[in-house]
């Protein structure tokens, strides 16, 4: 997607490979700054501290952050240590340990000396199909806005569409066109008219500082709103449809993605507003049905809940307190919509409905299916 017209992707190799580089997404809003990552401990750190992060961009990361470690030191025992230290980094999206299992089952065959290479040339495929992949989510969601679009009344049919999103699904989430805002970038370059509400996100506030910077760099319409402001735009007719991201989707369609995803899912539910989840295929874990029960859920640091990150008006970025002195901060990263909550899948297969049977109609051919099916049935 484009920076001051200049296109841009959130991941790249360097040095015919011996590093990354990446958007220090940290600093975003207010810096635009690529990093270099030469080493696995820089890979690994870039995941935890979210550098990078959004599930697809942490697979990718992920999966470059064994090329180096295997560029270094290519045996078993070091490829098990890497594929251990990388996975550990952030536990909830399941796209990192998808792409780590598909690297290391690619290399693990090879004799040593061709391991980094063939890590290479692994990282790279997994971050050209995950364009691939939001490009035709990209497709299929414009078809469905445009639905959505031309079935408002005809008084309502010359305002532009509003969507609501929450945390960023957008490029900076993954390597490029992003997952929820892909058909909204879609719809813009299509001249079909859109406006995203943009929930802020707290506590760190993805929507207010990614998902606003690349809306705008993209030139498409939106207004940052607080989290708790959705509710009410839905009841009063403001919102045409809602659409996110997951970072864990289970076998049966239900839905793990940023904090607070769940409560937009209910508030949309109760005033009859459509609630879609965008996904590619390495977003889902064939292997576990029930997700409030079997997704485990990240709790990250008391401190990014206690703190908040801002520009002052003259001056350099910054973080202040919000709390008093001795007030206890808890932090639960993402949370579970069931099912019966989401409208539809949008995935780079088509739409289907979040339902086991739905993703089966869509995947009952391909590998991620199959090779879960085979341990489910085992354990079943
Ligand atoms: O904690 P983050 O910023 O990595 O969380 C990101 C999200 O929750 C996204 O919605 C999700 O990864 C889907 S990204 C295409």
């Amino acid at each position: 997607m484009n920076i001051d017209g200049r296109p841009w992707r959130t991941i790249w190799l360097e040095e015919g490979g011996r590093s990354v580089g990446v958007i220090d997404q940290t600093l975003l809003p207010h810096r635009f700054e690529a990093r270099s990552i030469a080493t696995l401990d820089q890979a690994a750190g870039a995941i935890a501290t979210m550098v990078v992060r959004g599930a697809p961009l942490i697979g990718v990361t992920g999966a470059y952050g064994l090329m180096l470690a295997l560029q270094r030191d290519p045996s078993d025992a070091a490829l098990e240590a890497a594929f251990e230290q990388l996975n550990a980094t952030r536990p909830t999206a399941i796209n990192l340990r998808w792409a780590l299992e598909r690297v290391r089952a690619r290399v693990q065959p090879l004799p040593v000396e061709q391991r980094a290479g063939a890590a290479q040339v692994e990282a790279a495929a997994i971050a050209e199909e995950d364009v691939a992949m939001c490009e035709a989510i990209g497709e299929h969601g414009l078809e469905l806005l445009r639905a959505i679009a031309t079935a408002r009344p005809s008084e309502r049919q010359q305002e532009p569409l509003n969507v609501l999103t929450h945390c960023n699904a957008g490029w900076l989430a993954t390597v490029d066109w992003g997952t929820a805002l892909a058909p909204i970038y879609k719809a813009h370059r299509a001249g079909l008219p859109v406006h995203v509400w943009v929930d802020e996100t707290r506590p760190r506030n993805q929507g207010a500082s990614l998902t606003a910077f690349e809306l705008g760099r993209e030139g498409v319409p939106h207004t940052v709103i607080v989290d708790n402001a959705g509710g009410h735009l839905m009841q009063h007719g403001r919102v045409d449809a809602v659409i996110v991201g997951t970072d864990r989707t289970t076998r049966s369609g239900d839905v793990c993605n940023k904090i607070g995803t769940y409560l937009k899912a209910l508030a949309a539910h109760d005033n009859g507003v459509p609630f879609y989840v965008a996904l590619p295929a390495s977003t889902i874990d064939w292997s576990i049905r029930d997700g409030v029960q079997e997704i485990p859920i990240e709790a990250r640091s008391p401190l990014e809940v206690t703190r908040i990150a801002g520009k002052p008006a003259a001056g350099e970025p910054t973080s202040v307190q919000l709390t008093p002195d001795g007030s206890e901060g808890f932090n639960p990263a993402f949370d579970v919509t069931p099912a019966r909550l989401v409208t539809a899948l949008i995935t780079e297969r088509g739409v289907a409905p979040a339902s086991e049977a739905g993703l089966q109609s869509l995947y009952a051919d391909s590998l991620y299916a199959a090779s879960f099916n085979a341990a489910s049935v085992a354990q079943h």
